[in-house]
């Protein structure tokens, strides 16, 4: 089974990493790729988002699947155009990513079949808006705009004043273009945040081993949102009882909400909850892998990876039967000085053996923003290097991943010193 991967950072790696530990798996190719992708996989120069460029590639090497795993191409409807081309695909096709793709979408079809979720209201104008904060009156109020804004489309506004100018930026200012032009106002939740990821093939939904995601940008949860600093699996906050409520409310209600909506959603469903005093509910859906999660949930698949793929595409998911290892994950991201904002970009990174690797391999290191020039590898993005372990433990995982990343280095790094502090009860 040779399969081209979409996408070029180190959930695409994580992907590339454990499609490479398939018997079935022939060759893999990657477009865009990155410098540690390319040890892997034939990478190409085509970018995720570019949809006719991609069909002409996979025309041109002609894989028996295409994995979309990129949040753009999926709502842009990249399945759909290669299906069209009688391509086989992992991902949701554009009516099913639009649980990803609009947030207005995603919480109608929530109150319309009872999922529990924040309470909300949807405005296209911004004076109902703020007459409707102002009418709250309670803060902190949560402001998302509609559409993909690279996960800094959510304010959590203190006070009146933030949420005013916070809803004046996307309605009035077009902050985010025309993924702001409507806005949901939601109630804000208190709890910890757990990322459940699912396979599911439209009817039958499997979840992976559950995670936590680390989104601000410095220690004790400051600073402000990336793309993610880091990750844990399992979450030990995801209790069994946990994950038999959130079966039983959210994932197979989710499931048939959107076959009943004739969208059946094929691929990986990213469940964002957070476990509330009054139960689990969903603060987002993502259409995708999540980036750093699947850096720390595919390592502990067992079960063949491309027997998933062509299990969800022929619609036989019930049938296989999934199985992890009984082992934790932790991945630490080492990022460039300066991200979320302003930061530069190629400098070298030393530690490395010829693979991008460490020569020693007591942790695996997925590259996120990385290019090789000649046989060095230089940053190429925010988000660098995710360095990943896994152990029997959390502590051991979270110890060796820590110790990898003291053996490797670039300029003005950065990195969260107390990923995983939380899961193990040592921080609030
Ligand atoms: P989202 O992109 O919707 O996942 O939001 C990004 C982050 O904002 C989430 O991971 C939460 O930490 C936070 N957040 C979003 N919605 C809420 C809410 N209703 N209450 C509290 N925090 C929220
Ligand atoms: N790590 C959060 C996300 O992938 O959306």
């Amino acid at each position: 089974m040779d399969i081209l991967v979409v996408g070029g950072g180190g959930r695409e790696h994580a992907v590339i990493k454990a499609l490479s530990r398939s018997e079935k798996v022939g060759k893999i190719y990657c477009a865009p790729g990155n410098g540690g992708i390319s040890k892997l996989a034939e990478c190409f120069p085509v970018k995720a988002t570019d949809i006719d460029g991609m069909v002409a590639l996979a025309e041109k090497i002609k894989p028996d699947y295409v994995f979309v795993t990129p949040d753009d191409p999926l709502v842009m409807g990249m399945v759909d155009k290669l299906n069209e081309k009688g391509f086989r695909t992992f991902g949701p096709r554009a009516n099913a990513a639009i649980l990803e793709g609009s947030k207005v979408f995603s919480k109608g079809l929530m109150k319309k079949y009872g999922i529990p979720t924040a309470a909300y209201e949807t405005f296209t104008d911004a004076d109902k808006a703020i007459a409707y904060i102002k009418e709250q009156g309670k803060y902190p109020a949560v402001i998302k705009c509609d559409g993909l804004a690279l996960g800094k489309g959510v304010i959590i506004a203190q006070n009146e004043q933030e949420a005013v100018d916070a809803v004046n930026s996307m309605l009035i200012g077009g902050k985010f273009g025309k993924s702001g032009s409507e806005i949901v106002i939601e109630e804000f939740m208190t709890g910890p945040e757990v990322t459940v990821l699912a396979f599911t093939d439209g009817k039958t939904v499997k979840p992976m081993v559950s995670s936590m995601d680390h989104k601000r940008a410095y220690d004790g949860d400051k600073g402000l949102n990336t793309g993610g600093m880091g990750t844990i699996a399992p979450n030990p906050l995801y209790t069994k009882e946990k994950a038999d409520e959130c079966m039983e409310k959210i994932f197979l209600p989710t499931i048939k909400a959107m076959q009943s909506e004739g969208r059946p959603f094929k691929g990986c469903l990213y469940f964002g909850l957070m476990l509330t005093p009054d139960g689990a509910r969903v603060v987002e859906y993502n259409c995708r892998f999540g980036d750093p999660e699947a850096q720390v949930v595919l390592p502990l698949l067992k079960t063949d990876l491309a027997d998933i793929i062509e299990a969800i595409y022929e619609e036989r998911l019930d049938a296989l039967d999934i199985e992890w290892y009984d082992e934790s994950c932790a991945c630490v991201v080492m990022a460039s000085g300066g991200y979320p904002e302003k930061y530069p970009t190629g400098l070298p990174i030393s530690g490395f053996d010829a693979n991008g690797q460490l020569a020693d391999g007591s942790a695996y290191v997925y590259h996120a923003g990385t290019k090789l020039d000649g046989d060095t590898f230089l940053t190429a993005g925010g988000r660098v290097l995710g360095v990943t372990a896994a152990a029997p433990s959390l502590q051991e995982a979270l110890d060796k991943a820590y110790a990898a990343v003291g053996r490797i280095s670039f300029e003005n790094a950065h990195f969260r010193r107390d990923i995983g502090q939380r899961a193990l009860g040592k921080s609030e």
